[in-house]
């Protein structure tokens, strides 16, 4: 018998010998769509680090949202950034904030076609920039932001959520979430807890997206990229407190930790294609450096393989869209 008598190559020999043998599927409904309201816009205006990716005003937001639920993507994970940034970040909690009207509007176009999901956190209207209120001495006051998420979480619920997503990092935000939610009856809002997210470079075109004023970093409530085992101990505290799903955040420099956690929990897993992730692969492509299409499917197939069952990304519509027609 000639050598070599093993050949894996023979299951790959025909498009669909591939698709008969592929271990990681991704389909629309896996894929979750950030998208951005600002409260101030008249007309879509994109976001230059962002290419292909807007602040909408609220006409746009709820058009976009049925484009998101026509091509069959999974959920919508709503932002919005306010006119005006406080101290506090009140326009993120009074029911007639860019968010809440956001999540109304939505609801009242799309109702339980898709899942709606909120950011629950404050960076996006303080003046500031951080995610909870600062103590007189300037750092993030951890038990205070929890009261203001507790509010915040309400305000969601009221306005329609199906689920609320806090992103803050604040040590124990999805127990007083949860119970929130509970005390005024909505038991069946769910959580996405943002519980492993790292202090990261890649967050960059988002702060643009949103307008952020953040001076200085994140480094005492986010994750250092250097740790994988916290990673686990975040989960399962946010599982203990309540959490629905946990989010691992970014995803492409963390495939370990998104593996490491899938192995370790329940419950569904959701990873995070942030900002940076997205416009690196626009940005190179944009030069011709590398096909956008297939680097865009790779990468979320990737973070499927990784264990994700749930991802995040900008191009939730535009992926959708290839994988219906393939
Ligand atoms: C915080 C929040 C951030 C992102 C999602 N929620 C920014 C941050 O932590 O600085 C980043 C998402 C992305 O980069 O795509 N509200």
């Amino acid at each position: 018998m000639g050598y070599p008598n093993v050949r894996p190559r023979r299951l790959r020999t025909t498009p669909a010998m591939r698709r008969m043998v592929a271990e990681t599927s991704l389909e629309p409904r896996h894929l979750v769509l950030p998208m951005f309201v600002h409260e101030g816009a008249t007309e879509p205006r994109p976001i230059p680090s962002m290419p292909g990716v807007v602040q909408h005003t609220m006409e746009s937001l709820r058009k976009a949202a049925v484009e998101a639920v026509e091509a069959g993507v999974g959920g919508l994970m709503l932002y919005a950034i306010p006119e005006h940034k406080d101290a506090s970040g009140s326009r993120g909690v009074t029911a007639s904030g860019p968010l809440n009207v956001a999540i109304r509007e939505v609801a009242a176009e799309v109702g339980d076609a898709t899942v709606i999901m909120a950011d629950l956190c404050i960076d996006e209207f303080t003046d500031h920039g951080h995610c909870g209120v600062l103590s007189s001495d300037g750092t993030v006051d951890n038990d205070a932001t929890l009261e203001v998420y507790a509010q915040m979480a309400l305000a969601q619920a009221e306005a329609g959520v199906h689920v609320v997503a806090p992103s803050g990092m604040m040590d124990g935000q999805v127990g007083v979430v949860r119970s929130a939610l509970d005390g005024a009856g909505h038991t069946d809002v769910a959580i996405l807890a943002y519980a492993a997210k790292y202090a990261s470079a890649f967050y960059g075109p988002f702060r643009d997206a949103v307008e952020s004023s953040l001076q200085g970093d994140r480094l005492t409530y986010q994750q250092d990229p250097a740790n994988a085992v916290e990673a686990l101990r975040e989960t399962a505290l946010d599982i203990d407190e309540g959490a629905d799903v946990v989010m691992v955040k970014p995803a492409m420099s963390y495939l370990d930790v998104v593996t490491r956690v899938r192995e370790q929990v329940d419950v569904p897993v959701a990873a995070y294609q942030i900002s940076g992730e997205y416009s690196m692969i626009e940005a190179a492509a944009e030069r011709g450096w590398i096909d956008r299409d297939r680097a865009m499917l790779e990468a979320l197939t990737s973070i499927r393989r990784a264990g994700a069952d749930i991802v995040l990304t900008y191009g939730a519509v535009d992926v959708a869209h290839r994988l219906r027609s393939r």
